[in-house]
């Protein structure tokens, strides 16, 4: 049977299968993305992830989330520790490119810390979240600086569709999206015919990008692990 209009139930710790695409149902506070790491056996050459911004930000997605599930637990989070976590799979990785959306505010500091974890800063542009006054920041890490076209005030999903427009990007064949939410990642890795892996907290978030790229492909979920 194809995917269609296959719909699934996610709990917490799933990890999921459509094609070569891996979706892993996980919290990074308890460094969960080794668990889908694991089970990569390609080079990932790209990421691109738009995580949360701020410690408030973390504790806000962790709130949804319980109101989603009722599973996942709200609590304070300490940012720089949240990133510590990230800037540890970016190194072990090694990314040709790492594509960050960031808010204004926090960008530069995601610089200087992912400096030394991350391919060399290549570069900032600002762009728009959804409507033009919440402006936000897209960052390459990488060794190639040369763009084409500017993408200073593009919005929502145009500004992920530029970055993998890219010479880098298009080098790139595996895509990693750390917090994958509703699957922006999973569809340009999809329209641009890239495997894509992803990781997000989130239950329900992910349940509609698995269900979207199994709608697309026809192929059905297949779990791979409780
Ligand atoms: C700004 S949203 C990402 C939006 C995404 N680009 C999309 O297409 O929906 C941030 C995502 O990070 C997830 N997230 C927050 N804390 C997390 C954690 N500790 N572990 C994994 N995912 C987390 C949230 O649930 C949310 O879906």
């Amino acid at each position: 049977m194809g995917g269609g209009n296959t719909i699934i139930r996610i709990k917490q710790g799933q990890l999921w299968q459509v094609g070569d695409d891996l979706y892993l149902c996980g919290d990074h506070e308890n460094q969960d993305l080794n668990i889908l790491l694991d089970h990569i056996t390609e080079p990932i050459d790209m990421i691109y992830s738009d995580p949360p911004w701020n410690a408030g930000n973390c504790r806000y997605w962790r709130t949804i989330a319980h109101r989603h599930t009722g599973e996942i637990e709200t609590h304070d989070v300490n940012f720089n520790w949240f990133w510590d976590i990230l800037r540890g799979h970016i190194k072990t990785i090694q990314p040709r490119v790492c594509w960050i959306e960031m808010s204004v505010q926090e960008h530069t500091n995601v610089i200087e810390y992912l400096e030394g974890y991350a391919p060399p800063y290549a570069g900032k542009w600002t762009v728009c979240y959804g409507s033009p006054k919440r402006p936000n920041i897209l960052l390459r890490f990488s060794s190639e600086k040369h763009i084409s076209n500017d993408p200073t005030g593009l919005s929502g999903e145009s500004v992920t569709e530029w970055a993998f427009n890219q010479s880098d990007s298009l080098q790139s064949q595996n895509v990693l999206d750390f917090c994958i939410g509703l699957g922006m990642t999973s569809r340009f890795a999809y329209k641009f015919d890239k495997t894509c892996y992803g990781m997000e907290l989130n239950p329900t978030r992910l349940e509609k990008t698995i269900e979207w790229i199994s709608k697309k492909t026809g192929l059905k979920p297949e779990l791979l692990k409780e």
